[in-house]
């Protein structure tokens, strides 16, 4: 893949990283962003892994129209073959117990972001009738999320926006992929404040596998990609179970006080 250019979003930690060192691998040059200063060591370590790639590091809050529209120009001048739409945050607690400012993070970072960024780049990819597109849903997106709402119906809304721009793209060069982790051993549950839940203290998928997973289907211009067998099970199962159910199964899940002890 030498002189090809990949952007992946939030690739600072867990499933993102795992991305990025995928593209490096395989002599990808590299836009890594994220928001706060830590991607520069990430880019740092990409760079030592990898020595005959360029890796430029942005830090941008893409939660925001300034940050992604950053993103978009450092970009420039390079064309996209492949954009990793990762960036995302959760968010545990009972929904009218969450503070304000954090529910409006999750939507526009998972969300408004998001989208933003794959208009943006998915207007120039289809213009040229090329690209690869990857971007991180969840089989969260399958369950009404009780004490996780707000994440879960974002997740929602990635996996069907993902699947409806596959299609419109039906006829192109140009290939959408979803991937659809399971619960993954990354920093997202300390973040989301869900560390005294189920969800949060058991085992889980470890973040490598999960992104070498979304690689290969991205790579084999694959629909979606639920990694693990478990994850596989428990979608099937939320295809064919009311979302009443679905709901209080989350709660088992998500509801703080929960954890293992
Ligand atoms: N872990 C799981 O169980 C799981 C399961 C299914 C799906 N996912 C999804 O996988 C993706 C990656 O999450 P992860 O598990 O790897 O968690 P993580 O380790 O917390 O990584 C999240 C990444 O997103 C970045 N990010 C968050 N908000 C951002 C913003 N406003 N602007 C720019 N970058 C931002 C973070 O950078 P900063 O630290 O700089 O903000 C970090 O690089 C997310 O979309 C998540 O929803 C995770």
């Amino acid at each position: 893949m030498a002189g090809q250019f990949a952007i992946v979003t939030g690739a600072s930690t867990g499933i993102g990283f795992e991305l990025a060192r995928l593209c490096a691998s395989k002599g990808y040059d590299l836009l890594v962003a994220a928001d706060e200063p830590e991607i520069e060591a990430a880019a740092e370590a990409l760079r030592k892994e990898v020595n005959s790639i360029a890796v430029v590091a942005l830090q941008a809050d893409l939660a925001t129209i300034e940050g992604v529209d950053k993103l978009y120009e450092v970009a420039q001048g390079r064309k996209v073959d492949v954009l990793m739409a990762n960036a995302g945050r959760g968010l545990g607690h009972a929904f009218l117990d969450q503070e304000w400012a954090r529910v409006r993070q999750v939507i526009d970072t998972n969300v408004m972001g998001t989208t933003y960024l794959l208009h943006r780049v998915g207007q120039d990819m289809r213009r040229r009738n090329e690209g690869q597109i990857l971007i991180t849903g969840s089989i969260a997106g399958f369950t009404p999320g009780s004490f996780q709402a707000v994440y879960n119906a974002s997740k929602s809304y990635l996996n069907s926006l993902s699947f409806a721009l596959r299609e419109e793209l039906r006829d192109t060069k140009v290939t959408v992929t979803c991937l659809m982790p399971g619960a993954t051993e990354t920093e997202f549950f300390a973040r989301a404040d869900m560390l005294d839940t189920k969800v949060g203290s058991e085992d889980k998928d470890d973040a490598a596998m999960v992104a070498r997973k979304g690689f290969e289907a991205m790579m084999n211009g694959e629909g979606d990609v639920v990694t693990g067998l478990k994850n596989k099970i428990q979608s099937a199962v939320a295809n064919v179970t009311p979302a009443e159910t679905l709901a209080k199964q989350h709660r088992k899940q998500a509801e703080p006080g929960t954890a293992k002890s």
